[in-house]
C-alpha cells in the first residue's frame, strides 16, 4: 500500500535521491526545501521554506492538516560549515538548521503518531556524531546531539506503537562533505537503498560503511585518550 511520506530536506542529495525512489514505487511525497523541487511543477507537493525561520513550525501545522496524517518523516535537511577564525558567525545557524529544527519537526509529527499508534520518524546523521572535528565543530557537534536524541525517541516512543531510526552515514557522494579525501564513498543510490531497507525494518540505529564506523570509533578512542592526558 502506499505511504504519505513527509521529507525534509529533498531538493538535492539524499532527500532528493530518496523522493526518485519514492515516488517511483508509488509513494505519496511532500517535500520542503530552500529550492524548489528538481521533479518540477510535475512532482509531488513541494514547501520552499528555511526550515530555520520561525514559519516552520506553522508550516508544518499546515501540511499535517492538509496532507496529513503522515505515514513517515525523512529528515534530510543539513548544512556544513567549515570553521575560519576568528568566524564564529555561521556556528549556531548549524545547530538551528541540523539539529532545532529536526526537534521541531518530531513535536510537530508525533503527538499524532502516539494517538493513532502509527509512525515511523528517520533522521539521517553521521558516523561523524562519533568524533571531534575541530575544522566543523558545529556539524559533528549537531549530529552527535541528533543521534543521541532519536535513539533516546526510540527506545521512548517504541511502546506507543512509534518507531525511530537513526541512519549514521559516511561518506555519500553530494555536495555536501568538502573534506579533500573521502574514503569509502557510498553513493546516493547506496544511500538510498539503505534508507528504503530501513523503511521496512524500523531498525533504532544503522551504521553504514561498517568498516568507516569502526575507524571512526578508532580515532575517537586516540582523540579521548589526547584529551584525558592534556
Ligand atoms: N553526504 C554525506 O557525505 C553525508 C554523510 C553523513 C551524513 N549525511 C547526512 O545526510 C543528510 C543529507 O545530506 P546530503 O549529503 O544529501 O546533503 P545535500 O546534498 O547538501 O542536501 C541537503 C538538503 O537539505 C536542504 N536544506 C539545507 N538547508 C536547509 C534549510 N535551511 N531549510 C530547508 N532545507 C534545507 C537542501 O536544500 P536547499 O539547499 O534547497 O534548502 C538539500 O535538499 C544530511 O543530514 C547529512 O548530514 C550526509
Amino acid at each position: 500500500m502506499p505511504q504519505k511520506i513527509l521529507i525534509i530536506g529533498n531538493s538535492d542529495g539524499i532527500g532528493a535521491a530518496v523522493t526518485h525512489a519514492l515516488v517511483t514505487q508509488g509513494d505519496e511525497i511532500v517535500g520542503i526545501s530552500r529550492s524548489p523541487s528538481p521533479l518540477g511543477n510535475n512532482g509531488p507537493r513541494h514547501e520552499v521554506l528555511d526550515v530555520s525561520t520561525p514559519e516552520y513550525p506553522d508550516l508544518l501545522q499546515r501540511l499535517i492538516a492538509e496532507e496529513g496524517p503522515f505515514d513517515t518523516c525523512i529528515y534530510c535537511a543539513a548544512i556544513g560549515s567549515e570553521l575560519t577564525l576568528p568566524d564564529l558567525s555561521r556556528e549556531a545557524q548549524v545547530i538551528e538548521v541540523n539539529l532545532t529544527a529536526m526537534v521541531k519537526t518530531f513535536a510537530a509529527l508525533t503527538p499524532g503518531w502516539i494517538s493513532r499508534k502509527h509512525g515511523h520518524f528517520i533522521g539521517l546523521s553521521s558516523l561523524a556524531d562519533d568524533f571531534y572535528n575541530e575544522d566543523a565543530p558545529s556539524y559533528t557537534a549537531s549530529k552527535a546531539a541528533f543521534s543521541n536524541y532519536l535513539v533516546a525517541m526510540a527506545l521512548k516512543l517504541r511502546s506507543h506503537g512509534v518507531h525511530v531510526t537513526n541512519i549514521r552515514f559516511g561518506y555519500v557522494d553530494t555536495k555536501l562533505p568538502k573534506a579533500a579525501r573521502k574514503p569509502l564513498m557510498m553513493s546516493t543510490a547506496q544511500a538510498t537503498d539503505y534508507v528504503l531497507q530501513c523503511m521496512n525494518t524500523r531498525p533504532i540505529q544503522l551504521s553504514v560503511p561498517k568498516l568507516a564506523g569502526a575507524i571512526l570509533h578508532s580515532l575517537r578512542w586516540m582523540q579521548s585518550f589526547r584529551v584525558w592526558t592534556s
